[in-house]
């Protein structure tokens, strides 16, 4: 179904993510006929453009995007015409009263207001459009989708939320995290919930432990100012890799509802063990990279990266042992891996079964354990790894696996992560949004790290050869429990 009259205003109009992604997105949601005729787009950016400059960049960021949509001459003239860019600075008052202006004399009355901008910007915009009415839902509805991080730690994510709670209400409030619009992460839920097969294990009585990797071949590029100061903790698992964990750990929500689902998603994180130092000196991981070679390419070491401190300490890889204290889990590891320059791009759920308790086969090696791996992407799909009888005479089993695979399955490619949010967005639908609680407890489990690293100025970072499967020292946080990585090349 279309969405209703809407307006979108984009804050941070002239950078990438709106041209990337958003706009992309925006395309093929028009060009599948899920937006309304009345819908309307208006960029906001520091740079002075004229409106159709601003189409024409944005033209060519859809021919340019990850899905790299022929753009339709005619349907892009509809398109184009639902687009206008307003020039000026945040910070500054005059801008926000010139969009009031505009959007006075502007039906629709429905408004979303997404912040593309650097999160120094956050705060400003967020009190602004409180202070010129635009908060206001009299006569339609006012929504804000704001884009990560949420805070920079738990002190701060507190202070915006309740910056955000001055001036709307949470059910305005959209907080996105692309990996939730992803297709293979949606489907977690729905294979946990929608078959009795699987959810009758899923717990500690049967689960050895689970392991959640998000590994990228690519280096921080022309974004190394902004990772400089983020990391891999803040960048990649205060967000999408706890994500993951709350689908893979949560409870059934009693509905298939926002608050529902964020109750369960919550409560998840709510009971992972908060780590002491000591916890973070064993159970965590932080490393470099160093030169090294990625698909055949010679690449530079982090160190040697334009715009990184030739001191600096930031985590381009991070490992934890993260443990959930509730009766589920008890017992059980989830070990979250993430990291810039690895060997290939690999983001998976593998959740590893225990073992038989006795074999009686002759080989050592025959007692695998089962292990469903939930492939996020590339190659997005789910795959059971269980031990079968060689053929003949042997008496060995040897691993197998039974494959399901997106692409084979269904005909059509999904949609990108940023269509499936912005429809959910303007239908009002905040189920794969993160509430201003999950953020918080999100916080509570990075922040501990993120303090007891801060104060370790002294211990050098483990490092790992860019092309690599990472660092020796997340091999040996698993060894310790008798565990091993998957393979990520
Ligand atoms: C972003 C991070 O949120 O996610 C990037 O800031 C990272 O550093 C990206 O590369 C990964 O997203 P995806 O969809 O490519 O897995």
């Amino acid at each position: 179904p279309q969405a209703k009259p809407c307006l979108l205003v984009i804050f941070g109009a002239t950078g990438d993510l709106t041209r990337r992604k958003l706009i992309p997105a925006l395309y093929s949601l028009s060009r599948k006929g899920c937006l309304p005729p009345e819908f309307q787009i208006i960029g906001i950016g520091r740079r002075a453009l004229s409106d159709d400059d601003f189409r024409e960049q944005q033209r060519q960021g859809i021919e340019e995007s990850a899905e790299s949509q022929h753009v339709d001459a005619s349907l892009w003239s509809g398109f184009a015409a639902q687009i206008s860019y307003l020039s000026g600075d945040f910070n500054d008052r005059q801008t926000l009263d010139r969009l009031a202006e505009r959007l006075a004399s502007a039906p629709p009355a429905n408004r979303i207001f997404y912040l593309a901008t650097a999160p120094s910007a956050t705060s400003t915009i967020v009190r602004e459009l409180a202070t010129v009415g635009l908060n206001c839902e009299d006569n339609g509805f006012s929504r804000l989708v704001i884009e990560k991080p949420f805070g920079q730690d738990l002190a701060s994510a507190q202070a915006l939320n309740r910056l955000i709670a001055a001036g709307f209400q949470e059910s305005q409030v959209y907080r996105i995290d692309h990996y939730l619009g992803k297709e293979t992460v949606q489907n977690v839920l729905f294979f946990r919930f929608g078959n009795a097969l699987f959810e009758s294990v899923w717990n500690r009585n049967h689960i050895e432990f689970v392991e959640i990797t998000a590994a990228e071949p690519l280096g921080a590029g022309h974004r190394a100012g902004y990772y400089e100061e983020a990391g891999a903790l803040r960048d990649m698992v205060a967000n999408h890799l706890l994500q993951l964990l709350a689908l893979t750990a949560m409870e059934a929500p009693v509905a298939l509802d926002a608050d529902a689902v964020h109750d369960r998603k919550t409560d998840v994180w709510r009971s992972i063990r908060p780590m002491t130092p000591a916890d973070v000196a064993a159970r965590t991981v932080r490393a470099q990279y160093v030169a090294g070679a990625v698909n055949g390419d010679r690449v530079p070491g982090w160190l040697e990266e334009p715009g990184v401190r030739p001191d600096s300490r930031t985590e381009t890889y991070t490992a934890l042992d993260l443990r959930i204290d509730n009766w589920r889990w008890g017992g059980v590891p989830f070990y979250l891996r993430t990291g810039k320059r690895l060997a290939a791009q690999a983001t998976e759920i593998a959740v590893h079964f225990k073992r038989p308790p006795l074999s009686f086969f002759p080989c050592t090696d025959c007692l695998q354990s089962n292990v469903i791996i939930l492939r996020i992407q590339p190659d997005e799909g789910i795959s059971l790894t269980f031990g079968a009888k060689e053929p003949g005479t042997s008496r060995n089993a040897v691993p197998v696996s039974m494959d399901f695979c997106y692409r084979e399955a269904f005909a059509e490619d999904p949609p990108s992560a940023y269509a499936v949010l912005l429809l959910d967005a303007l239908r009002g639908d905040s189920t794969q949004f993160t509430r201003s609680d999950g953020v918080e407890a999100q916080w509570r489990v990075i922040t501990p790290i993120q303090d007891a690293w801060a104060k370790d100025t002294d211990t050098p970072l483990a490092t790992y050869e860019a092309g690599s499967e990472g660092p020796a020292e997340a091999d040996r946080l698993l060894e310790r429990n008798g565990h091993e990585w998957r393979s990520i090349g």
